[in-house]
């Protein structure tokens, strides 16, 4: 039997969303699976952003794309964002739960408000959406829900405890709504490492000289660029891997390595 790659590939007559998409991986994905045939909504509080990443997208794959203004707190927003998409395309195939953003916190210096903002922009954005989108998920073929998590998530992490709590907590909940979706729907998540999107990164706390030492630690020897997140964005949400749900796909460039052999002195 002659594998077909392209066809394993396809996004052909699919219409996927992608929330926090004006951002660096949200719109290297939204690139990607127009580029394989899917119609994107790139959603975003960024409403310039949105837009402009929806017409580049459209100008580049001769796919329509379409550029919503959504904050991912507010239910309403998400409202509006699926009739929209519905208006337009008249079905969800895919979504990818993208957005999210954690500034540096020192352990005891968080709050009652600082841990909830980021659980609602982190976990319960996502988890809003999802549900809003369940109905018409479960009448599409393959149909797949994708998570940006963290590493942050999985590996105690004190300098960044809203938002590393908070991406904990979205990993555990996929896991919860993939058991009881399939076969309909699947549910993975995208456990990614220090990917570069530009500014963003330095507002959470950075500096370039740390991110250069911070890229020195990883296996991979450099940070992440976008597109590498998409691809695996994409494989979770094609035919290949039509029997995966459940599971977090670590994307990191190999993290980073510490012996375990304690020094001499
Ligand atoms: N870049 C990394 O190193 C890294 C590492 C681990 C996990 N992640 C996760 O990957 C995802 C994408 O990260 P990125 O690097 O592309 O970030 P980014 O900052 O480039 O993009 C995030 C986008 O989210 C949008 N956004 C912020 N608040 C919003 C809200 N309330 N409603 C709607 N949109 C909102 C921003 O406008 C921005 O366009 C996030 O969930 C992030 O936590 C990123």
């Amino acid at each position: 039997m002659k594998t077909n790659i392209e066809k394993l590939f396809s996004f052909e007559g699919k219409v996927i969303i992608i929330t926090g998409a004006a951002g660096a991986i949200g719109s290297a994905a939204g690139h990607l699976f127009a580029s394989l045939g899917a119609n994107v909504v790139i959603s975003d509080l960024n409403e310039e952003g949105a837009k402009k990443v929806a017409a580049e997208i459209t100008k580049e794959s001769g796919k329509e794309a379409l550029g919503i203004k959504t904050n991912a707190t507010v239910e309403s927003d998400l409202g509006e964002l699926i009739k929209m998409t519905i208006g337009k395309f008249g079905k969800i195939s895919g979504l990818i739960n993208n957005v999210g953003w954690g500034a540096s916190t020192p352990i005891w210096e968080s709050d009652s408000d600082k841990m909830v903002k980021s659980y609602l922009l982190n976990t319960v954005g996502a988890y809003n959406l999802t549900k809003l989108c369940m109905p018409y998920l479960e009448k599409e073929p393959n149909a797949s829900v994708v998570f940006s998590g963290s590493m942050v998530g999985v590996t105690p992490s004190p300098e960044f405890i809203e938002y590393s709590t908070a991406k904990a907590g979205l990993m555990n909940m996929v896991r919860s709504m993939a058991v009881v979706s399939g076969p309909k729907v699947r549910f993975n998540t995208v456990l990614i490492g220090s990917v570069d999107n530009g500014d963003s990164t330095l507002a959470a706390g950075y500096d370039p000289e740390m991110l250069r030492r911070l890229a020195e630690m990883f296996v991979m020897k450099r940070r992440g660029m976008p597109m590498e997140i998409a691809y695996g964005m994409m494989f979770l949400m094609s035919i290949a891997a039509q029997w995966i749900t459940g599971i977090d796909l670590r994307i990191d460039g190999g993290g980073s390595y510490k012996s375990k052999m304690p020094g001499k002195d």
